[in-house]
């Protein structure tokens, strides 16, 4: 995959420098300038980008067993470091652990050295033990391209009989390595290269699974190790992972860019919202843990959060994998949406995806939105004292009884109904007449009569304007149209978003 590497034009003029000074020198042949050093070798010039780097996952992908008891981890049942040749990863998300022969342990052992199938690999979200390959005899190591620096795959280990190109003459392991982990020279090319790639490409050499354009996806999560599959498929497709990263730090320091920094509005609508102020963050909605890499932990919240970014509102829309589970459902332009299972179910697991989406959508328009809490008595105020609205705004539909007198001063209901959008909703109205008071009452002979339509506009919970729109009957029996600005009359008691 050449093609991700387009070297940065200030080193290539630095390389060539340096490859004259050595050469006017006469170092040229006594040193080895173009091979593997280790990273304490760069530190030596580069003191800032090695202690930022000692810290990530990068540099611990492979480690002996020693290191690993340092860094406490555990061993599979019945195996001691007499077993155990290298254990791989560790870091971020699972272990799993070679024997002395370089395969794969895929077992445990009692006391008198009998194994059982399973209990192999070591989940650190979940602080369990899962199975990888359970049983299976001779899975070798052939994952150094993305796990090591100078990796030199073996592939024809199974038939060449020569131990010599397995790593340290391990016959499981189908290759050999320079350096355990993605040391400097995984990325900067070894000793003097001192190359720079900027692109995401170059990442998407170790982060993405073929073909790019697929998410791969098994039991309803997204697959790990697929972060450049899902930048294509995303609104940051153009960006580069060092636009957000910086390839020398870990976790949450690694971050350059923060969402608000470049989406400053959505930032400054979700300022001081009951869910920002309980620590709700961007990525919790926008980056859940939608991939799996070692156990899921909740039904809605597996172990990698994903790079899709943008999410699935729309209530019948919701289906985020394809029908036979094996990829992310992108859309004709190859867009991938997250679905509310995962942006909200991690923490709204008891909600229903209707009330979810219905305040998904246009989660961070800044103007007024109905919802239950402007329920309750409303008036005119005191000029309009003994008329009032007796308002309902239930999830589906809104209602809302206003208490008049018709032109001839005779009380009236109208009652009106329809269903809230964002901050307006518009009524249809009718009156009623016809069945008698108490023992008599007869509800066929109600008579429901067209009244017209009454819309409501909002603007924060306790104030609004209604526009009432008598018909043709209506205006003829004495009924006007108005427009009055109304506010509730008690306080409520559902607080306002
Ligand atoms: C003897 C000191 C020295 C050692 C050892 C050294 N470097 Fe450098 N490196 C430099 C100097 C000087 C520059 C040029 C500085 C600049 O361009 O700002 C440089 C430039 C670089 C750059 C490019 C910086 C840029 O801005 O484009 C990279 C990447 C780099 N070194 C990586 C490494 C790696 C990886 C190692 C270890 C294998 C290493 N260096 C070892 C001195 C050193
Ligand atoms: C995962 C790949 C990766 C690893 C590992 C890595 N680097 Fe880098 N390095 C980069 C990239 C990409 C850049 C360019 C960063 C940018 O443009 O923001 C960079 C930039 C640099 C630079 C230029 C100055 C800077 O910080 O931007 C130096 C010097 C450097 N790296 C040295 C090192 C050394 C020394 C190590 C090991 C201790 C190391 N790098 C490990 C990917 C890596
Ligand atoms: C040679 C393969 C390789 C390349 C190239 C590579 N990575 Fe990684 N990366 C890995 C592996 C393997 C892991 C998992 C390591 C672990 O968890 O033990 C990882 C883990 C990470 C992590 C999470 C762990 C942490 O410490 O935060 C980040 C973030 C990351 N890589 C970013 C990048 C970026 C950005 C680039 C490009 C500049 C890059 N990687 C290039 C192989 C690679
Ligand atoms: C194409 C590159 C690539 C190959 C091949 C690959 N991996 Fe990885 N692996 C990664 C990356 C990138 C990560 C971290 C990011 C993620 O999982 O989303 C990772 C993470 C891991 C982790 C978790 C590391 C930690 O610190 O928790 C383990 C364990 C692991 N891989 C084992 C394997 C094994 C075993 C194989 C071979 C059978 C393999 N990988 C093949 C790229 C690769
Ligand atoms: C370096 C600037 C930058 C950073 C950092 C950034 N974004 Fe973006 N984002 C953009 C740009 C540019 C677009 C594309 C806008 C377009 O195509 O209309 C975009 C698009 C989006 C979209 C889709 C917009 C739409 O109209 O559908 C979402 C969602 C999004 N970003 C969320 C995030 C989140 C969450 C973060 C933080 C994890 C983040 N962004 C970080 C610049 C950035
Ligand atoms: C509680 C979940 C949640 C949080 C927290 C959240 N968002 Fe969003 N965001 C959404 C939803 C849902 C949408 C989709 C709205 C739509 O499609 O109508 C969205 C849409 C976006 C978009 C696309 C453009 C738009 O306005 O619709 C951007 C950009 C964005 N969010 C950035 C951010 C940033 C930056 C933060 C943090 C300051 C953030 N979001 C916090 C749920 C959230
Ligand atoms: C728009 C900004 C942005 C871009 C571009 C981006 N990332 Fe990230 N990445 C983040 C943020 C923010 C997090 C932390 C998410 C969190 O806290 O849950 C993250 C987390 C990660 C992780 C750790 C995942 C985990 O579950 O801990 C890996 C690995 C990673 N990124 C790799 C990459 C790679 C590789 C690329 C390029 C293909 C890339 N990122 C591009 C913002 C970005
Ligand atoms: C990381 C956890 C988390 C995620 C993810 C999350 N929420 Fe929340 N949400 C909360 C918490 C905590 C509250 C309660 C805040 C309070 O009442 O103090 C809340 C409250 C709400 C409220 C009531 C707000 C109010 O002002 O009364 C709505 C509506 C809501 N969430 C919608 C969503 C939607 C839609 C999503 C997904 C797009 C989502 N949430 C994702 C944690 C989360």
């Amino acid at each position: 995959m050449q093609h991700a590497r387009a070297p940065h034009l200030i080193v290539s003029r630095f390389l060539c420098a340096t490859l004259a000074l050595m050469w006017a020198s006469g170092t040229w042949a006594s040193e080895h300038f173009f091979d593997y050093q280790g990273s304490a070798f760069c530190a030596e010039c580069h003191i800032e980008q090695y202690s930022g780097w000692q810290g990530t996952a990068h540099g611990n992908m492979v480690m002996t067993c020693e290191e690993s008891l340092a860094r406490a981890l555990p061993l599979p049942e019945g195996y001691s470091c007499d077993d155990i040749s290298y254990v791989v990863g560790g870091t971020g998300w699972k272990a799993r652990y070679l024997d002395q022969d370089g395969f794969f342990i895929t077992s445990t052992r009692d006391r008198d050295g009998n194994e059982t199938p399973g209990s192999n690999q070591w989940n650190i979200g979940t602080q369990r033990w899962s199975d990888y390959h359970a049983g299976e005899q001779g899975k070798p190591y052939d994952c150094g391209a993305c796990h090591t620096s100078g990796w030199k795959p073996d592939l024809d280990a199974d038939t060449d009989g020569d131990l010599s190109d397995n790593q340290d003459g391990r016959p499981g392991i189908h290759g050999t390595f320079e350096l355990g982990g993605v040391q400097c020279e995984a990325c900067h090319g070894p000793g003097y290269t001192m190359l720079v790639y900027e692109s995401a490409a170059f990442c998407g050499e170790c982060h993405s699974r073929e073909p790019l354009n697929k998410i791969q996806a098994s039991n309803g999560y997204v697959r790990h190790q697929q972060q450049y599959n899902e930048l294509l498929a995303s609104p940051h497709e153009r960006f580069s992972c060092v636009t957000c990263h910086d390839p020398h730090a870990s976790g949450e320091a690694s971050i350059v860019r923060q969402c608000a920094d470049c989406h400053s509005s959505q930032a400054a609508t979700y300022q001081g919202t009951k869910m920002q102020l309980a620590g709700v963050d961007c990525v919790d909605c926008h980056m859940p843990d939608a991939g799996k890499s070692g156990e899921v932990i909740s039904e809605y919240q597996a172990d990698v959060s994903t790079h899709i970014f943008r999410i699935r509102t729309d209530l019948n829309d919701q289906r985020m994998f394809t029908p036979d589970g094996e990829f992310v459902r992108n859309d004709a332009s190859g867009v991938a949406k997250v679905s509310l299972d995962f942006a909200c179910k991690a923490c709204h697991a008891g909600q229903s995806t209707a009330w979810l989406s219905a305040n998904a959508q246009q989660f961070h328009d800044t103007s007024f939105k109905i919802t239950g809490a402007m329920s309750g008595t409303w008036w005119a105020g005191a000029s309009r004292d003994g008329e009032g609205w007796l308002i309902d705004a239930a999830a589906n539909v809104f209602v809302a009884a206003m208490y008049t007198y018709d032109g001839d001063g005779n009380q009236a209901w109208l009652m009106g109904t329809g269903t809230a959008s964002g901050d307006m909703v518009g009524t249809t109205v009718e009156i009623t007449d016809g069945p008698a008071f108490g023992s008599a009452y007869n509800p066929a002979d109600v008579n429901r009569t067209a009244w017209g339509s009454a819309n409501f506009l909002f603007v924060s919970c306790t104030e609004g304007t209604v526009e009432l729109q008598p018909n043709e009957e209506m205006l003829a029996r004495g009924f006007e149209a108005m427009t009055v600005n109304i506010e509730r009359a008690t306080a409520s008691a559902v607080s306002c978003p």
